[in-house]
């Protein structure tokens, strides 16, 4: 994602209360390290991902209750393995090693691991010894777990016991003495059984983590954080329509009250009626200060005869900034009298954390222009509340602060909108079409009763005409794509398996209800190797 920032370093917006006494994940790379750190949130206790490189000070300042090492890609015996501080052993602070992170400590400390000639990925069995253990415990002797590793630890190191095995590797492993834990396989999938009880036992049985991480007190926490942060200044803030950036708005307004203003631009690549309706909702049921700025000129104008993807998107990139920009600085030079110090943006944790310490940053497919996508040169510190939160925790909180259902639910939507949904170049009269054949849609997935279950549902725009007939007469109209995805993350999509009836609502009245398209097309390829948009 672009924009995406550098690691989260601990303090940078100051920690809150329940921050404190919560796991620390150092990452080695993993794929799972963000779902480790989701599944300790579950248990109420906070979790922060750090860099497996960082200085034990950092870590000390996050007070944590334990260490979490994650798993990697990576051998230990790679050149450029990546490593943690060994001191992180002792701390004097509980530690759970997962798969590399297993095998890093049992390096560590006098271990040996090897390369194995049978890898295992996939489900496997664990045995349960019969020894004492304090995170395996009350479990029968097998459990289903699931693996992902190429080395194997297979001396432990001195003052360890084993306490499971697979058929071909130590599965798990512990010194109580000095609280350090291993376990080979991934506890935080849920493809292993009772794995929650597994982090559980760690967080609460040897950490004694105390579960108050609660979106309540998170709200609470975070309006003094945001009153002590800006005293007496105003701030700004652009609202998307959609719900990180109205969520930190009205987070904000709580803790500022109208000293908050909100900018809302439309672009003209907005969905039927959006503008209008968001705005009214922003006004009279959240209660926010906005100004709604209608751009949508501007942005066709800049738009005419342009056809490259890249370019639209960066258009429409360049335009929101310096329509943004133009109204906050009417705001500065008008009634707030030079008194806006603060950008509030809607960034979540996701957007923080990158793995860039073993893996680099991932290539860029698409530049993405968010709403959170501001510029860095404006005079402004941000304020950015949601920026230790995961997608799900923001809605939880959006449900707590009240906001309508109707917000919490919604589909995402691209910056550019329907710019990257009308192929080719873009005329007012055929935006008109896709909104209209872009509200059939929607309107017939909610009459299914699918809205809540699919991740997006909408229509494109081909700008490819094909021979039909209608009546007596040979029509040669537009083509209208239906794109119905479900998906957990967007990194990964497949096509919904929609009823018959359902498609053939939608094409019948497509075709009868907008005028100029005449064929009805439903895409059914999955993400990869497509992508979900379809520019
Ligand atoms: P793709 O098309 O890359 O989209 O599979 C993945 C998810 O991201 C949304 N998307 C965007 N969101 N700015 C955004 O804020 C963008 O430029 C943008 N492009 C795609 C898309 O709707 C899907 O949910």
């Amino acid at each position: 994602m672009e924009g995406a920032a550098k690691m989260k370093q601990p303090n940078e917006q100051g920690t809150l209360k329940t921050e404190r006494g919560g796991i620390v994940v150092l990452d080695f790379g993993g794929q799972y390290t963000q779902l480790i750190a989701r599944r300790v949130r579950e248990q109420q206790v906070f979790s922060a991902i750090l860099r497996c490189t960082t200085a034990l000070d950092e870590i000390r300042k996050l007070e944590p209750a334990g260490i979490i090492l994650s798993g990697g890609p990576s051998s230990v015996y790679d050149q450029d393995a990546p490593k943690c501080d060994p001191a992180v052993l002792a701390m004097g602070i509980p530690v759970l090693g997962i798969c590399y992170g297993m095998q890093w400590i049992a390096n560590n400390l006098g271990g040996t691991v090897e390369p194995v000639d049978r890898r295992e990925y996939g489900p496997a069995q664990l045995n349960i010894e019969k020894t004492k253990s304090d995170i395996l415990t009350n479990f029968p002797d097998t459990l289903k777990i699931w693996n992902s590793h190429g080395d194997n630890v297979l001396a432990l190191p001195p003052g360890f016991h084993l306490t499971g095995k697979t058929a071909n590797a130590f599965a798990a492993a512990e010194d109580p003495n000095r609280k350090i834990y291993t376990v080979q396989f991934h506890p935080e999938v849920n493809h292993t059984e009772r794995g929650t009880e597994i982090l559980r036992n760690f967080l609460f049985r040897v950490c004694k983590a105390e579960p108050k991480w609660s979106g309540a007190a998170f709200i609470e926490e975070s309006v003094e954080a945001i009153r002590q942060k800006v005293g007496s200044h105003h701030a700004i803030c652009g609202l998307s329509g959609g719900v990180d950036s109205t969520v930190a708005a009205v987070l904000v307004h709580r803790a500022m009250g109208d000293r908050l203003t909100n900018i809302f631009v439309n672009t003209g690549m907005l969905r039927k009626n959006e503008f209008e309706h968001t705005l009214e909702m922003y006004r009279e049921r959240l209660g926010l200060r906005v100004i709604g700025v209608d751009a949508s000129e501007r942005f066709l104008t800049k738009l005419h005869g342009v056809t490259d993807p890249e370019q639209k998107r960066k258009i429409i990139g360049r335009e929101f900034i310096s329509t943004f920009a133009e109204e906050a600085e009417k705001l500065q030079k008008g009634e707030a009298h030079g008194n806006i110090k603060f950008l509030v943006q809607g960034t979540l944790y996701p957007d923080v954390i990158e793995s860039v310490s073993v893996k680099g940053p991932s290539a860029t497919i698409k530049t993405h222009h968010n709403v959170g996508g501001l510029p860095e040169n404006m005079p402004f510190a941000l304020v950015e509340p949601l920026r230790d939160l995961f997608k799900d925790e923001v809605r939880q909180i959006g449900r707590d602060l009240g906001l309508p259902q109707e917000i919490l639910v919604k589909h995402p939507f691209p910056g550019p909108g329907l710019a990257v949904r009308l192929l080719g170049e873009m005329t007012r009269k055929d935006l008109e079409t896709l909104r209209e054949a872009d509200a059939i849609v929607v309107e017939e997935i909610r009459r299914a009763g699918l809205y809540e279950k699919v991740w997006q549902a909408f229509a494109v725009l081909l700008p490819v005409r094909s021979v039909g007939v209608m009546g007596d007469g040979r029509t040669y109209g537009l083509t209208v794509a239906v794109r119905v995805v479900q998906s957990d993350d967007a990194m990964t999509a497949d096509w919904v398996r929609l009823p018959g009836e359902v498609l053939e609502r939608m094409s019948t009245r497509i075709v009868n209800e907008v005028p100029g398209v005449t064929r009805v097309v439903y895409d059914v390829s999955s993400k990869p190797p497509s992508t979900i948009e379809w520019e």
